[in-house]
C-alpha cells in the first residue's frame, strides 16, 4: 500500500510528520475547526484519480466556516488545486482518502475570529470492516446534539465529543457501532455515518431535520434508489421502535462507504443476511464513485 508522506498546511506542502499547530490555538483550545473527509477514486485504467462529490463537500466546509464566523472562507477553486497538488505530491496507486482540516490557527479569547488556517492529508485507507458481513448496532443512551445547542449539520470537530462518547460506549457494550436518537427519541445517525432501513419494502431514512450531518453519500444515495426503481426514500422521524420492523438497514458515509447493518441491539434486522436494495445500491455506488459507468460525471472532479 503507498505511504502518505507529503501534507499541505495553508497551502505549502511539507513532510508529513512536519504539520503542526500551537496547542494554545483555538482550534485546539476551542475546537474552533470544521473538516471535511473525502475521497479520490483511482481508475487504474485510465490513470486517474477523482475526488467526489467535490463541489458539495467545499460548500459544507464553507457553511461551517461561515457560521463559526471564521475571517476567511477558502474558494472551491483553490481548494480543488491544492487537493489537486497534494494528490499528486503523494503518488498514490489506489484510492485516496483526504482529511481537510479548516479551524482558527490563532492564539486568543474564546470569540477570537482568526488567522484561519488549513491542512490537508491524502491517506491510504484500508477497506472498512463489516464491508461484506454486515456489522451490528445498539442503541446509544447518548442523546445525539441538537441543532440548537451544537448543530449537527455543520462538521465541527466540537461535535465529534458526542460521537466518540457513543461509538467508545458501544464498544464497551459490545457492538460494532453505536445509532445515535434525538433528546425526542427519534432515530437520528451513527457516530460517522447516516442510517437508512428498509421496511416493507420501502427505503426509509431520518429526515435532515433529526440532528444529522447533512451527508453526501446519504444524498448520494436518496438520488441513485430514485433513479434505480422509480421511487423516492422516505425522509421522515423514525421511531426507535420502527428499528426492529427493518427489513434490511445500512449505514453509509465517505469514510464508510456503505455498510450493511445486520442486527440492532442483539435482534437480527430482517434474516440477519445482507438484504437486496443494500446489495444494490452498494453495487450502483461503487460504479459511480469509481467511474465505472458514465452515470453523473458532474460528481466526479478528476485531478
Ligand atoms: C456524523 C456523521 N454523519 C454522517 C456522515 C457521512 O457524511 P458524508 O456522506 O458527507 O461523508 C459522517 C461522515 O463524516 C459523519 O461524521
Amino acid at each position: 500500500m503507498w505511504q502518505a508522506r507529503t501534507i499541505m498546511v495553508n497551502g505549502e506542502l511539507m513532510p508529513f510528520a512536519q504539520a503542526s499547530v500551537h496547542p494554545l490555538s483555538l482550534g485546539m483550545a476551542y475546537a474552533t475547526t470544521v473538516f471535511e473527509g473525502l475521497r479520490a477514486y483511482h481508475h487504474p485504467g485510465r490513470g486517474e484519480f477523482a475526488i467526489f462529490r467535490l463541489a458539495e463537500h467545499m460548500r459544507r466546509l464553507q457553511v461551517g466556516m461561515k457560521l463559526m464566523r471564521f475571517d476567511r472562507i477558502y474558494e472551491t477553486d483553490y481548494m480543488r488545486d491544492c487537493l489537486a497538488r497534494l494528490i499528486r505530491a503523494n503518488a498514490p496507486d489506489d484510492d485516496v482518502y483526504i482529511r481537510l482540516l479548516a479551524y482558527i490557527e490563532g492564539i486568543g479569547l474564546m470569540a477570537t475570529t482568526g488567522p484561519v488556517g488549513f491542512t490537508a492529508a491524502a491517506m491510504p485507507r484500508e477497506k472498512p470492516k463489516f464491508a461484506d458481513t454486515g456489522m451490528s448496532l445498539g442503541v446509544s443512551s447518548w442523546n445525539r446534539l441538537s441543532d440548537n445547542a451544537s448543530p449537527p449539520r455543520i462538521k465541527s470537530t466540537a461535535n465529534y465529543h458526542n460521537a466518540r462518547l457513543t461509538q467508545l460506549q458501544a464498544r464497551a457494550d459490545g457492538y460494532d457501532g453505536a445509532l445515535m436518537l434525538t433528546p425526542q427519541g427519534r432515530v437520528s445517525e451513527a457516530p460517522i455515518a447516516c442510517f437508512f432501513m428498509v421496511r416493507d419494502g420501502r427505503l426509509l431514512t431520518p429526515s435532515v431535520t433529526s440532528n444529522i450531518l447533512e451527508s453526501i453519500t446519504r444524498d448520494t444515495i436518496l438520488t441513485l434508489y430514485r433513479e434505480a426503481t422509480g421511487r423516492a426514500c422516505e425522509e421522515r422521524e423514525i421511531d426507535r421502535s420502527e428499528l426492529y420492523f427493518a427489513e434490511e438497514a445500512f449505514v453509509c458515509g465517505t469514510g464508510q462507504e456503505i455498510l450493511p447493518v445486520t442486527s440492532i441491539d442483539k435482534l437480527p434486522v430482517g434474516d440477519g443476511k445482507v438484504g437486496p436494495v443494500t446489495a444494490m445500491l452498494r453495487q450502483r455506488y461503487f460504479d459511480v464513485v469509481r467511474g465505472n459507468v458514465p452515470d453523473h460525471p458532474e460528481w466526479r472532479t478528476v485531478v
